[in-house]
């Protein structure tokens, strides 16, 4: 996932190799990680707007929500057990991640895949199966457990089967699939809510049973990938696999890069100590900003709640689940811009364009929502152009996390941490993403109640504070290979009285392979 986000190699070496069947079945497959990550995001929030699937697991909400709109609507889905319902996958995936960076040092990336695989199918099962509450919570923490092992293994397999130069796209190639994984999850649950009998919530919990299978046959299927070969010693395996990869037969460079990679990386005995050195202090500071400010954007208050948000102001539960589906669209496109413009405008100028747009954005919604429900949460009549400018604004601001922090959250980190602190950065870059997001999943609804339209400020407020991090502290990344990093904090007008002259090059980084550039883990 990016929630494993993949590493972006250093360099600009040339091997040969090909774009074989290989490759592009191991990129279906990796569009598979991606895809269910981001239709277990999006399909929560459709099915708890459902009339039929609240009345049956959460009976209050129902009550609630049935209540006529003179009573205080933002309160109306603020039960413990449905945010949790929610969140639960998120801690799950937290937990995992950290057993699943062993399981995939050690045994390969692929029986990682397969781990990853089989409890996303066990968990879609039982969700779509569902008769209790509790079935549902730990069909969530099934699917969330499959996270943490899939976004751990299939970016970092995909950034090895990859030829080199196809590395950077990828990465931000795989954040497309969650976001159509998303928008997926959106537009089958507006159909399933159709279904006569209120049972289609059943097809919109269990459908991630789909992609699920195509992650557990393709691990079968699937060879493990060179570099996970030589890591575990078997290294004849892995030159012929390589030449079968990338379809020719002379491989010995790229082969006695990752020879040379692999002891390079094996011989970093601290990396968590390493971390807390004085010339590291930067990459710790972005490695938990980065993903702390991303998830303090709010985005997923809108990817996980969109539909239950558009019910709470006052959309019918067919409206709602349309909206969700625009607001999905732009999601995807948006992200499509982004892959364009990353390397032609930057990083520094998506962020700050992004950041000032979703700024506006959630000032205006803040105004709509306020100027209709106030403090007390009574609506009266809503006129059209209400329904109108809250769902553009809305849409304008997913736009801007879409082509800023949504891509970049990921891509940022993974381009600034040299070798020797690697796995411990990215690590951190997970575990404080899926933190956050637990969080932001666990408290909305309650925030919501509570804090009301002042909601959107309190994140507008995080989105202000962000931009001017990244103005004051964050320098353009844009072209840089990582080799080259050490160079920029060094003349960063802040970062620089920590990385001094000759300190940061201590080889390691300069690695003579670009294939250091995928390590991960
Ligand atoms: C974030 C997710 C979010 C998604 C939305 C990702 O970059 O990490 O939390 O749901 O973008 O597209």
């Amino acid at each position: 996932m990016p929630a494993g986000g993949f590493v972006v190699g250093d360099g600009q070496k040339a091997y040969p190799g090909k774009l074989t069947p290989f490759v592009l079945f191991t990129c279906v497959v990796a569009a598979m990680g991606g895809l269910i990550f981001g239709y277990d995001i999006g399909i929560s929030g459709g099915v708890t707007s459902m009339p039929s699937f609240l009345r049956r697991f959460f009976p209050s909400v129902y009550r609630k929500q049935q209540e006529d709109a003179t009573t205080n609507q933002y309160c109306q889905y603020d039960s413990p057990t449905l945010t949790l319902f929610t969140s639960s996958l998120y801690l799950a995936a937290l937990v995992s991640s950290l057993v699943a960076s062993t399981v995939t040092r050690k045994f390969g990336r692929r029986l990682s895949m397969l781990f990853g695989g089989i409890l996303f199918c066990a968990g879609a099962l039982i969700n779509g199966f569902a008769k209790h509450v509790w079935m549902l919570i730990v069909g969530r923490i099934l699917l969330g457990f499959g996270i943490g092992f899939a976004n751990q293994s299939v970016p970092l397999y995909l950034s090895e089967m990859a030829p080199y130069k196809y590395r950077g796209a990828l990465n931000i190639g795989f954040q497309l699939s969650i976001t159509i994984g998303i928008l997926v999850a959106e537009v089958l649950n507006y159909f399933f809510a159709k279904i006569k009998g209120g049972w289609g919530w059943r097809l919109s919990l269990g459908g991630a049973v789909v992609p699920a299978l195509i992650i557990t046959l393709g691990s079968l299927v699937l060879p493990d990938t060179p570099n996970s070969m030589i890591e575990r010693g078997q290294h004849e395996e892995a030159k012929t696999k390589l030449r079968r990869i990338r379809g020719v037969d002379d491989v010995s460079q790229e082969f006695d890069d990752l020879v040379a990679a692999s002891k390079e990386s094996q011989s970093i005995e601290h990396p968590w100590t390493n971390l807390l050195r004085r010339k590291y202090r930067p990459h710790l500071t972005m490695a938990i900003m980065i993903p702390f400010f991303q998830q303090l954007t709010g985005i997923n208050v809108i990817m996980f709640y969109a539909p239950v948000l558009f019910n709470t102001i006052g959309f019918t539960t067919d409206a709602s689940l349309m909206s969700a589906v625009v607001t999905g669209s732009v999601n995807v496109a948006a992200t499509l811009v982004s892959i364009y413009g990353v390397d032609k405008w930057g990083r520094r100028f998506l962020f700050l364009e992004g950041g000032t747009q979703m700024l506006i954005c959630q000032a205006v919604v803040a105004a709509c929502i306020g100027a209709k429900f106030g403090v007390d949460g009574t609506p009266g009549e809503l006129p059209k152009w209400y329904a109108i400018v809250v769902v553009t604004f809305i849409c304008i601001y997913v736009a801007g996390f879409a082509w800023s922090w949504g891509p970049l959250g990921w891509l940022v980190p993974s381009e600034i941490f040299p070798l020797e602190i690697r796995s411990a950065a990215q690590s951190i870059t997970v575990s404080v993403n899926m933190i956050f997001t637990f969080i932001i999943a666990q408290i909305f609804l309650t925030m919501l109640c509570h804090l009301k339209f002042g909601l959107f400020l309190v994140f507008a407020f995080f989105v202000v504070v962000m931009s001017i991090f990244v103005y004051i502290f964050l320098p353009e990344t844009k072209g840089i290979p990582i080799e080259e990093m050490g160079q920029v904090w060094r003349s960063h007008w802040y970062w620089s009285r920590f990385v001094e002259d000759g300190e940061y090059g201590n080889g390691l980084e300069m690695g003579k392979s670009s294939n250091q550039g995928t390590k991960r883990v």
